[in-house]
């Protein structure tokens, strides 16, 4: 019965595919892990690793649906100030999880790509990770991008100082910076923006994630801890933002 309806709402998202605006990149703040370990009376890493089926059931979804691009916040470059035994537990489960589902990616045509200081991971943690995205570096289907030591102002950053060593060089002048001469030094280089951030948990904030890449993203917040975040969800969320208006600062009128 529920195949059936998650059958019947893969279908309705795909027929509305055609008539209604369909979000090309999707951006998930995936929170919560804790408080739903805390509920059943566990640690708060029974949250993380049961984190990773809402991780599998999104993706997979995603693709199937016709999702182009899928961001997942994982890990913030604030959550290094948790305690240590958690950031090692979290990195950890990292690496077993990007083992695990190599296959997986494989099987659904899916490119992994990570943003976000990447040298700041584990060494263990970053061969891992660059095992998997050249393994994939070939699929179409989706790109799938995990954000992890992420963090839009070091992101900011670090892009304000490449395009500040090209001015000493002489490769850029300062009158040209433009727009796309940003967005060609952020970490999302050649991701469009975003259309539906998404976060669980009950939370109403950005938490330092794509502040740049957002402006003019749909927001959609969700109660829904992101261990118990499944299809359904992901379809209620798509379906709210369906029934948008983006306006991008013209009238309702001129968009008609
Ligand atoms: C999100 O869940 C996972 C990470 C930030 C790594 P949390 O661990 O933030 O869970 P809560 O917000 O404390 O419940
Ligand atoms: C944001 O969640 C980071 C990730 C989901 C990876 P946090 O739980 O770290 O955010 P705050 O601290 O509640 O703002
Ligand atoms: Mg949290």
């Amino acid at each position: 019965m529920v195949e059936i309806l998650v059958f019947a709402a893969i279908k309705m998202t795909q027929e509305n595919h055609k008539e209604q605006p369909f979000p090309k990149h999707i951006a998930i703040i995936m929170d919560g892990n804790g408080r739903w370990a805390k509920r059943k009376g566990k640690l708060r890493i029974f949250g993380h690793e049961n984190g990773t089926k809402a991780v599998r059931s999104t993706v997979e979804t995603c693709a199937k649906i016709g999702v182009e691009n899928l961001t997942l916040y994982a890990f913030s470059t604030e959550n290094w100030k948790r305690p240590k035994l958690e950031v090692q537990t979290l990195m950890q489960l990292l690496i077993s999880s990007l083992r695990k589902e190599l296959d997986t990616l494989k099987k659904h045509d899916i490119r992994l790509n990570a943003i976000g200081n990447l040298e700041s991971l584990p060494v263990k943690v970053f061969k891992e990770l660059t095992h998997v995205i050249e393994a994939t570096s070939t699929n179409s289907r989706m790109t799938l991008n995990l954000a992890l030591s992420y963090g839009s102002r070091d992101e900011l950053t670090h892009c304000m100082k490449e395009i500040g060593k090209k001015i000493k060089k002489n490769i850029i002048s300062p009158e040209k910076i433009d727009e796309s001469v940003i967005n060609q030094h952020l970490y999302t280089r050649n991701l469009p923006d975003v259309d539906l951030l998404i976060r669980t948990s009950g939370e109403q904030r950005l938490s330092n994630f794509l502040l740049w890449q957002i402006a003019y993203a749909e927001l959609y917040f969700t109660d829904v801890y992101w261990p118990d975040f499944r299809d359904e969800h992901l379809y209620e969320a798509i379906a709210n933002y369906q029934k948008r208006e983006r306006r991008f600062g013209k009238t309702s009128e001129q968009l008609n």
